[in-house]
């Protein structure tokens, strides 16, 4: 990471081979943009993505869990400060079931702020015989189906920046300002969360939390003084997909002189783009980001460690992540030789579960879900494999709203395959809803209340 930092600008990956970058039709707006963004302020501090990197490393030491969700996709058009406050206190909610639940500190980490790129399977699509580009997501393209909107403009990154600055200020206003103070657990559950199982559990929970709270007064603890109790770190993360974008908002920290991407606290690299000698691990590579790689069922050792070694060759705890995303049989079959071979190459890593994205499937009208169950049955796979290997099972990696959307399958707020047109309201992939969040994290509070049965954890 460090060795060529001297002479290294963000703008080397132009040299290499770059998978899932837009076609602009006008390359010389897009130079302008990314030159107009160069110069904006910086979204982020290397000092909190260090602080992050650090709180990681907690994770990768087996005292912590990292949640990371978010949208699949988010929107220019679905922006407003409600839809902001209704993530975050679904975020809220679970973190405190798993930190309630299982005694565990949670890292929490959005989708959020920054989510707009995205990597297409075509890169075209027929519309009534007419053939269009896909919707990439929007800080490149409208998702509206006609050619006029798909066509890829690169003002749209100018305004993903204005958005996610905006976001960011809602959500550091959210976390410092009292909305995620711990005597506020209760006002977190929302209206239509309330009366459902889950969410009655939930008041169980909030209220458990309300009696600690009220014992440490009673035995003299000062709880106005007790900084953890009113505030909480969110932080932020994206897919870093469109490299004119990363590489715009890159900047040299003036205290260590290293690069960070400063777009975003932690990037990942997707499933697509994690090819070790192409543009997106180049470019990772050299900025000192905590990082996370998606890992999908075709990956070898040989290919996991080979990233390990580019990404994190000076062993930095909490630098690294792997989102591990399957699919719940396969995950037996291959994520126990990843865990051996990044063992034996002395690598550690964290070790994360996205149970969403090798779950789709299209119903017989064709439309994309997920479904409850096989998202459950691929964290339980993940989980078992890790306990077995020794490993600690760092954490969840999400697609979820705290909307009463109808994308996802069955929990037990049971969506029915008939009830997904209700409300199916994502760009792209299905997102767990409020309820079927909640049920997931009491789920998950539960597997890891049992991690002292087994034995080892990372030392
Ligand atoms: C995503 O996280 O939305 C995504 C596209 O995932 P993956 O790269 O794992 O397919
Ligand atoms: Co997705």
């Amino acid at each position: 990471m460090s060795a060529t930092d001297t002479t290294w600008t963000p703008s080397a990956w132009r040299q290499t081979q770059a998978f899932h970058q837009p076609a602009w039709p006008d390359p010389a707006a897009a130079t302008d943009a990314v030159a107009r963004l160069r110069k904006m302020p910086p979204l982020v501090f290397a000092g909190e993505a260090r602080n992050l990197r650090a709180a990681l490393a907690e994770v990768q030491a087996g005292r912590a869990f990292l949640l990371q969700a978010g949208d699949c996709a988010e929107s220019f058009n679905d922006f407003s400060a409600i839809t902001i406050r209704e993530k975050l206190k679904v975020l809220l909610q679970m973190s405190a079931v798993l930190t309630y639940g299982a005694t565990l500190p949670v890292v929490k980490v959005g989708r959020i702020a920054g989510q707009f790129a995205k990597p297409r399977s075509a890169a075209t699509e027929l519309v009534d015989g007419v053939e269009i580009p896909s919707f990439f997501g929007h800080t490149i393209n409208g998702d509206e189906p006609t050619l006029a909107a798909r066509t890829p403009d690169p003002e749209r990154m100018v305004e993903a920046y204005h958005q996610s600055a905006a976001t960011l200020n809602l959500l550091r206003a959210f976390t410092k300002g009292g909305f995620a103070d711990l005597n506020q657990v209760h006002t977190w559950n929302k209206d239509f969360v309330a009366s459902s199982p889950e969410g009655k559990r939930y008041e169980e929970f909030a209220e458990g939390i309300e009696r600690a709270l009220a014992f440490m007064s009673a035995i003299g603890i000062d709880l106005q003084a007790e900084r953890a109790l009113h505030e909480v770190d969110v932080w932020t993360s994206h897919e870093g997909l469109l490299l004119d974008y990363e590489e715009a908002l890159t900047r040299r920290d003036s205290i260590t002189g290293d690069w960070y991407d400063c777009s975003a606290h932690m990037l990942w690299i997707g499933e697509r783009t994690r090819q070790p000698d192409a543009a997106h691990v180049e470019f990772f590579s050299r900025v000192h980001n905590p990082i996370g790689v998606k890992l999908g069922p075709a990956t070898s050792p040989a290919e996991a460690v080979a990233l390990a070694d580019r990404l994190n060759p000076d062993r930095i705890p909490g630098r690294l992540t792997f989102i591990v995303r399957m699919g719940a049989e396969k995950v037996h079959e291959r994520l126990p030789l990843l865990l051996q071979a990044i063992k034996e190459a002395e690598h550690t890593v964290i070790w994360v579960c996205d149970p969403m994205h090798a779950n789709m499937i299209k119903t017989k009208t064709g439309v994309k879900t997920r479904d409850f169950d096989a998202i459950m049955a691929e964290l339980d796979a993940f989980f078992q494999c890790c306990w077995a290997e020794g490993a600690w099972p760092g954490g969840v990696h999400l697609e979820f709203t705290g909307e009463d959307v109808t994308e996802c399958l069955g929990g037990s707020a049971s969506v029915l395959e008939e009830q997904l047109s209700h409300r199916y309201e994502s760009l792209c992939d299905p997102r767990l809803n409020a309820r079927q969040s909640l049920d997931l994290a009491f789920r998950v509070a539960e597997t890891m209340r049992q991690r002292d049965v087994f034995p080892s954890r990372p030392a």
